[in-house]
């Protein structure tokens, strides 16, 4: 299945998102846009920490997401325009810097990113904005990548295609945001099918689809509302502390290349008393949860949502005693949805340190749950987490606006759309 040929339809949720990007970006620029891209965030329904260990992940794109409008210039200007939060940035293709406001490196790293592999750019003008609300472990500034990058190879008929501008989006990431993230945000945002996870190999990049069927359940995400400032340097160190025990391992076993080549037996009876007890752990999580993402997909399969669900349980603890990247708000929602007759399945989400929970919940209970949740956590925490329940959606794709239709496609030099 695919969808590289999809382009969103006007019924798309996001829509009136869209239009204000749109809107901003006429008003701004005193030109229309060329073109508009969106790219939605996503969830991750098991497999954490996982995708740079070239193990198994299982995310979804879901239906909040980020818009990109753009148009060439005739100099080498940048001109970025973030219409949420009502911020400008100007810079020059010649001298691509980190900004003290972040936000402009999401662009500017793709447009490097072009750059460095030899594809030639024009000054550009840029307007951003959309709904995936931001620190919330949602992967907003995978989104931002994601539509800038395929924005411009639509706008340049560069035609690489979905995987080479999610490596690119990626690296955007990696070598100009700093962040050494692995690929499964930017996959998940570009390669998202409706209704479907993305059961990925982050050893071989191949995937499959795997229906999810939630029928009567729904996606609900909670969010703690806390965004832990070491959340960056935490998940470099939990990356090292794997790379020692995959180092460790090599010494008996040298054909080791990641965790993904290692087994439970390997890690009780090699690993064990070769490593400190923190080392042993965090990898003793990666392939449980390797695993546990293996028979979690099987269940899936077989419309057991309830096995499923145990399984997300038995990830964040984990996630949380064994790889420590949770955080007490964090295990106090999984906590009090644990003690929810109508959840089926809770986790952290993400990276961790803060950002939401994942809950598979009973329809019919959501807004029961989502009281009672939001009130222990306030008595505790003193403030109600944000609850958004979501369905999931399309990868990237371009949009067409009603009003400007002709405008959509590049037309500029000349130049006819495929
Ligand atoms: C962040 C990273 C991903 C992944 C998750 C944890 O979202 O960007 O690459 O490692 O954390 O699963």
């Amino acid at each position: 299945m695919t969808n590289q040929n999809y382009e969103a339809g006007l019924e798309q949720p996001g829509y009136a998102s869209m239009l204000r990007v749109w809107n901003a970006f006429t008003r701004h620029f005193e030109t229309s846009p060329t073109l508009i891209a969106r790219s939605p965030g996503r969830i991750n329904l098991i497999g954490e920490h996982t995708d740079y260990n070239k193990g198994f992940v299982l995310p979804a794109a879901i239906d909040k997401q980020v818009f990109v409008a753009i148009r060439k210039r005739e100099d080498r200007q940048l001109r970025y325009l973030a219409v949420d939060l009502e911020d400008q940035y100007q810079g020059t293709l010649g001298n691509l810097v980190r900004s003290p406001k972040l936000w402009p490196d999401y662009l500017n790293g793709v447009v490097d990113q072009f750059l460095k592999k030899g594809l030639n750019l024009t000054g550009l003008d840029i307007a951003i904005g959309g709904d995936i609300p931001s620190g919330a472990g949602l992967s907003s500034s995978a989104a931002i990548e994601c539509a800038t990058a395929f924005a411009l190879n639509k706008l340049f008929l560069f035609e690489l295609d979905r995987l080479e501008l999610v490596r690119l989006a990626q690296a955007a990431e990696n070598q100009f945001v700093g962040v050494n993230c692995g690929i499964m945000d930017q996959f998940a945002s570009m390669f998202g099918v409706a209704d479907h996870a993305i059961m990925l190999d982050c050893k071989t990049l191949k995937y499959e689809y795997v229906p999810l069927n939630l029928r009567q359940n729904a996606i609900l995400l909670l969010d703690t509302g806390v965004k832990h400032s070491l959340a960056s340097g935490e998940y470099n160190l939990r990356r090292q502390q794997c790379e020692e025990g995959v180092k460790a391992l090599q010494q008996v076993y040298p054909q080791v290349e990641s965790l993904r080549d290692v087994n439970r037996a390997m890690i009780e009876y090699n690993l064990k008393g070769m490593v400190s007890e923190l080392i042993y752990n965090r990898c003793k999580y990666v392939v449980e949860e390797n695993l546990r993402l293996q028979v979690g997909c099987e269940a899936l399969r077989r419309n057991d949502l309830s096995f499923f669900g145990k399984r997300m349980f038995a990830s964040h603890q984990g996630l949380s005693k064994l790889y420590e990247v949770s955080c007490p708000e964090l295990d106090y929602l999984v906590e009090l949805a644990r003690n929810e007759p109508s959840v089926l399945g809770a986790r952290m989400m993400g990276g961790g340190f803060g950002g939401c929970t994942i809950n598979i919940v009973k329809k019919t209970a959501l807004e029961e749950v989502i009281h009672n949740i939001s009130k222990a956590y306030k008595d505790k925490f003193g403030q109600v987490p944000a609850a958004h329940v979501c369905s999931i959606s399309e990868g990237t794709s371009l949009v067409k606006p009603p009003l400007a239709k002709q405008e959509a496609e590049p037309k500029k030099d000349g130049v006819k759309k495929k």
